[in-house]
């Protein structure tokens, strides 16, 4: 149980790029990094593409004015002549912008904390793989909700055959809020559906890449081996990139699983749900009611698992901060997120490699596991919607 005390010797020295005033992200990375104590301190800031904006804004979130900058690049340069210099850069920037930051920082000797999807390639993931590699650095990637309790307890549970044999996974991560989108698009929106600046992919990417480490987290050792997607712009404002999508897929342990990720599902509100069925028996989880767990025996009563509580896996009282009762959710998992992170930046800087190697966090293979998704995902879906070897 987590209960405030610290875990580091001393704060890691924190900036951010992007996720600034205007920024839909920003707050909840700021929300993970600083919910414990001692994990990290923010201390710089390129928060904002307009150099006045960020200024305004970081100085009013506690950050010193002459650590406010204009741009990524500048921050880097004077930062690196402080003493007290930046440490790990988090990037909350439009997707065309992560790959380009993300190795400016690396380069200059720093840990970096992405926003997803990673980039626009596997080969440039593993290009990063490799520098963060050569010069001990951590990347680690914000998948939100990957660092909930409830999701570790389904791990448990699934390593001890209460489920029996996975059989099934079924996904989603669906929501309404672009439904009505006419020709006019905000301006987060409007680079989520541009290919320059989104990638290949429109919902794909912003949301089923989360549900797809989260399925990955709780079923570390099935594999997919092939998939179908089929994926259309149903608003034409959103065209050429897709506003919703189905993918089928098969595992390597014979199992099955579908995904499905819309940003025009008008009026649903349950945005995010993972379901496993077993040979025995099925785990039911969704983002709206995170704090509760369904497990449905095939002949028995259905169960009702609640967060918090003493009867759950050690996976999952690991991270517990509030206790059974008092509802958790969306800012404590990423609390969890930020804080595993920082204990696999520790001990990199500490070259405690056996430490370093049992922190489970979204690191860059996590990421790079993304962008391969979405790859084959389009490979399919340019291929007439063909079944496509995973590769
Ligand atoms: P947004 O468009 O709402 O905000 C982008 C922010 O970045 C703004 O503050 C903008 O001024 C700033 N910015 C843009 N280019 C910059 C640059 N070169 N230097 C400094 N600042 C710059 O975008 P949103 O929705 O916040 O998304 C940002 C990233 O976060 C995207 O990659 C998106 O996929 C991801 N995201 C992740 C979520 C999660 O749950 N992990 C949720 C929402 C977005």
């Amino acid at each position: 149980m987590l209960n405030g005390e610290m875990k580091l010797a001393r704060p890691l020295r924190w900036g951010m790029v992007g996720g600034g005033q205007t920024s839909q992200v920003g707050y909840k990375h700021r929300i993970g990094a600083l919910r414990d104590n001692g994990a990290f301190e923010l201390v710089c800031g390129a928060f904002d593409v307009d150099a006045e904006r960020c200024t305004e804004f970081g100085t009013r979130i506690g950050v010193q004015a002459e650590r406010c900058y204009g741009d990524f690049h500048r921050m880097l340069a004077e930062e690196a002549k402080r003493p007290d210099g930046v440490e790990v850069v988090s990037v909350a920037t439009p997707n065309f912008t992560h790959y380009e930051i993300t190795k400016a920082c690396l380069e200059a000797g720093l840990h970096v904390i992405c926003e997803k999807p990673l980039f626009f390639t596997v080969a440039e993931c593993e290009e990063i793989e490799q520098l963060a590699a050569s010069k001990n650095l951590i990347v680690g990637v914000t998948y939100g909700y990957s660092g909930h309790q409830m999701l570790m307890q389904m791990k448990a549970m699934i390593e001890q055959g209460k489920i029996g044999d996975v059989r099934m996974v079924d996904l989603q991560y669906t929501h309404g809020f672009n439904a009505a989108d006419g020709d006019h698009l905000s301006e987060a929106q409007a680079w989520r559906v541009n290919p320059k600046t989104s990638g290949s992919t429109f919902v794909l990417g912003d949301l089923a890449t989360h549900t797809f480490y989260m399925a990955h987290r709780i079923l570390p050792n099935l594999h997919i081996e092939k998939l179908m997607c089929d994926r259309q712009s149903l608003v034409p404002a959103h065209a050429p990139l897709e506003d919703n999508a189905h993918v089928l897929f098969h595992y390597n342990n014979g199992a099955v699983g579908r995904l499905w990720t819309s940003s025009v599902d008008a009026g649903n509100m349950d945005a995010q749900r993972i379901r496993i069925v077993g040979s025995k028996a099925s785990l039911q989880w969704s983002a709206a009611y995170p704090d509760d767990l369904h497990y449905q025996v095939q002949g028995e009563p259905n169960q009702h698992l609640h967060r918090g509580m003493p009867y759950l896996d050690e996976q999952a009282l690991e991270y517990e901060r509030m206790g059974a009762l008092h509802t958790e959710g969306l800012g404590d998992s990423w609390a969890n997120v930020y804080l595993s992170i920082a204990l696999a930046i520790d001990a990199a800087n500490r070259g405690a490699k056996d430490e370093l190697e049992a922190v489970q966090y979204p690191d860059v293979k996590a990421g790079k596991e993304g962008v391969r998704w979405l790859e084959n995902c389009v490979r399919s879906s340019e291929s007439g919607s063909a079944w496509v070897a995973y590769q």
